[in-house]
């Protein structure tokens, strides 16, 4: 079998033989979950990243796993995930049509869109709104900084009523991250117990989580379970119908109030530019209600939970490293001091803060692997021939442990990223946003919601573990993305009197 798949597959990179039918992808994967049914370790996903990252020290950076009959090549280190997307864009900038997420998706929106000419429009427009309007006009700086507000008056109301036994943040995080998304598409806030907003967050969860880790995933080898009348099948269906109607009668709303002179957010400015195109009598346009649904629900998924992981790992590290919490306090006394909220026009003088959160953002790789790309044609890379199908994983993971450009890969070190003036060095090599052409398109926005929020929550909030717990482990747990398993904080406010 595996001479037949080499013979049709000729001159693909090396890599474990596979076996027949299944290939051995979950081959790969297995030994870390027997780790844990076995009660070696509490979390396999850890062992995971390392099993992908490992196969590179035995076949070499570029290697082919198969899924199934379906060929898929891991591109490890930042030489090789650098020269493929983004020397070679037009060929590996594609999507697989994965069947789960395809079936929810029609392939339409940005994230799982086929890269090509309707892709390129939809993301143009989305990406330049995000800056002008939702960075700009829309102005999510106050947005975020009072979602930092609520945060730390909800985490020390919650820390006083359990008597020190500890908090965990990740509810309330994930809030705060939902309600900037919240402003930017229905152009408002909710309050974190609002039945509104607690039904489209609880459905876009619940929808992953059976996505992602039910026997639904069967979907994906099986296309046809997706219509069997019971089970996590039927209450997959039901979700989608849930979001659907959620989703469509925001549009509606949305539609029916629209003022061309004063667009509220980007869902206003999305109808405007339907209308726009429909008026220049523009045929087949892509701009459509319909279109728009999806790019909504990207953006609830794509921007959450990603943010949301990032501020609570770099809490964790806080936590587990009271020193590098004292220096990152420090520099925010001095800097911006404790009568005022951090402004992004502080940005540039918290040199050892942004170190801080980019090292953290380098250890934990939030997004391990990136999204799957797909080859769109046959063609040789660094000597292999990659045929046109192939589902080809960015591990961002190994880019960012990568020893031929980092130092003690491994080490928490934020120095890293500063010269020896205490300056911020920008790493080439430090991709947590990925490359290229489907580099991710809110990374300017995160950048800014992690940068407030770490900020604001520690200008005001002293941060430590609950007396005589273990600390919680640096392993992450794989949902979409890497999440830090749930851990628990206490607090102290850092002034009585002064700013909170
Ligand atoms: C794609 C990381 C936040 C919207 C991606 C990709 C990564 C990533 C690795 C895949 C790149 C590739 O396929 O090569 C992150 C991280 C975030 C974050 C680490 C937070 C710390 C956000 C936010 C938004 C967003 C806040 C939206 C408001 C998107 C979109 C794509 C994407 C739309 C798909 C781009 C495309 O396919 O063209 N992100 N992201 N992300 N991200 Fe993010």
């Amino acid at each position: 079998f595996y001479q037949k798949l080499r013979g049709i597959y000729r001159n693909i990179p090396p890599g474990p033989p596979p076996w027949p039918v299944v290939g051995n992808f979950g081959g790969l994967l297995l030994p870390p979950f027997i780790r844990r049914w076995s009660g070696q370790t509490s979390n396999p996903n850890i062992g995971v990243m390392e099993a992908l990252t490992s196969q590179a020290n035995v076949y070499g950076n570029i290697y082919s796993l198969f899924v199934g009959s379906q060929l898929l090549v891991v591109l490890n280190g930042y030489e090789v995930v650098k020269d493929a997307l983004s020397n070679h864009p037009d060929v590996f900038s594609d999507r697989p049509d994965v069947p789960a997420i395809s079936i929810l998706t029609k392939r339409k929106g940005i994230v799982f869109a086929p890269y090509g000419p309707v892709w390129r429009k939809q993301r143009k427009f989305c990406h330049a709104t995000l800056r002008n309007f939702g960075l700009g006009r829309l102005s999510l700086e106050p947005c975020i900084q009072q979602g930092v507000a609520s945060v730390k008056a909800e985490l020390l109301r919650l820390h006083e009523e359990r008597g020190g036994s500890g908090v965990d943040p990740s509810k309330l995080i994930s809030n705060a991250v939902s309600n900037v998304i919240c402003s930017l598409i229905l152009g408002q806030r909710f309050h974190h117990e609002d039945p509104e907003f607690r039904t489209i967050l609880d459905l876009m969860s619940r929808g992953l989580e059976i996505c992602i880790n039910s026997s639904a995933v069967l979907i994906n080898i099986f296309p046809l379970l997706y219509y069997l009348p019971f089970g996590v099948f039927k209450e997959l269906r039901q979700v989608e119908r849930d979001i659907t109607v959620f989703l469509k009668k925001i549009i509606g709303n949305h539609s029916e109030t629209l003022d061309p002179d004063n667009p509220r957010d980007l869902t206003d400015m999305y109808l405007m530019e339907m209308l726009t195109q429909q008026a220049a009598g523009e045929e087949g346009s892509s701009f459509t209600e319909d279109y728009l649904f999806y790019i909504i629900g990207d953006l609830f998924i794509a921007g959450t939970d990603t943010t949301t992981n990032s501020v609570l790992w770099v809490l964790l590290y806080m936590v587990l490293y009271p020193d590098i919490q004292d220096q990152v306090q420090a520099e925010i006394d001095t800097v911006v001091g404790r009568q005022r909220p951090p402004s992004l026009t502080d940005r540039g003088s918290l040199p050892f803060t942004e170190a801080v959160i980019m090292e953290v953002q380098r250890l934990t790789a939030v997004v391990p692997l990136s999204i799957p790309h797909m080859a769109s044609e046959t063609t040789k890379f660094r000597g292999y021939t990659i045929p046109k199908g192939t589902v080809i994983m960015p591990n961002l993971y190994s880019v960012h442990r990568d020893p031929s450009v980092w130092d003690d890969p491994n080490a928490f070190n934020p120095a890293r990223f500063l010269d020896d003036e205490g300056k911020l060095l920008r790493r080439e090599f430090f991709i947590p946003f990925g490359i290229g052409r489907r580099v991710c398109m809110g990374e300017q926005l995160a950048k800014m919601e992690l940068f407030l929020t770490v900020t604001g929550l520690l200008q005001a909030l002293r941060f430590r573990l609950p007396d005589g717990k273990p600390a919680p482990s640096l392993q992450g747990r794989f949902g979409l993305t890497l999440a830090p398993c749930p851990f628990a904080v206490c607090m102290s406010a850092r002034s009585q009197d002064g700013f909170r």
